[in-house]
């Protein structure tokens, strides 16, 4: 008798206590799509002392003719205009025949400031070079999983810091990511570029306020 009552008497509370955990749930759900979706440029970290690391060290990111190039801060000073990359996190829409993938967070950039155009950046799934298109250009290719560091500091694709610069032209750094953990060798190898400068970076969230 007395455990009846006990069963009785407690379902409207279990039932309230899980209702107030959905919701809780639901609201901190919000609150980190809301962290997530913070603004950045991107900015490169080369901590070695060569020229070329000083070079590239704090460059940002640059987004011009499909590709991601690390150029100066001050647009002024680019020798071929690009767009500065702004970016945040947000799920990936898969399609239906990729949803198994489970890519999680996608990287969308603007790509142009008027009108607003959001596009993903990517890592090309056969040369790894650092790209950006829209869902039909980027879904066969390498579109996430985007992160952040622990201290939600740099930028992590495939739960990795594998960036690195290529100088495909003088002056010209482009973004790859070393999928393979081969400092590019068999891409840089495939596109003739063995002999040009390369340097590993970090790329790090520089959060623009609105
Ligand atoms: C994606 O981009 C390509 C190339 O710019 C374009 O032809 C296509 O219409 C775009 N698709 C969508 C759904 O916007």
């Amino acid at each position: 008798m007395v455990i009846g009552l006990l069963t009785i008497a407690s379902i409207p509370t279990v039932t309230g206590v899980s209702f107030a955990v959905t919701e809780q749930r639901k609201s901190n759900q919000r609150k980190e799509d809301a962290r997530r979706m913070v603004k950045f440029n991107i900015e490169a970290v080369c901590e070695g002392d060569t020229d070329d690391d000083r070079d590239v060290n704090g460059r940002i990111a640059v987004v011009r003719n499909d590709k991601v190039y690390l150029d100066h801060r001050d647009p002024s000073q680019r020798t071929i205009p690009a767009f500065t990359s702004l970016a945040f996190y947000i799920e990936y829409p898969e399609l239906e025949e990729t949803k198994h993938l489970k890519r999680g967070l996608g990287l969308p950039t603007y790509v142009s400031a008027n009108p607003p155009l959001l596009n993903w950046i990517y890592a090309d799934k056969d040369t790894y070079e650092l790209k950006y298109g829209n869902r039909t250009q980027s879904v066969a290719h390498v579109v996430g999983p985007w992160d952040w560091t622990e201290d939600e500091r740099m930028i992590t694709l495939e739960e990795r810091e594998a960036f690195i610069a290529v100088e495909e032209e003088e002056g010209q750094w482009a973004l790859y990511f070393d999928r393979d953990g081969d400092e590019l060798a068999r891409t840089l190898e495939e596109k003739g570029l063995l002999d040009n400068p390369f340097v590993p970076v970090r790329l790090t969230r520089r959060i623009v306020e609105e």
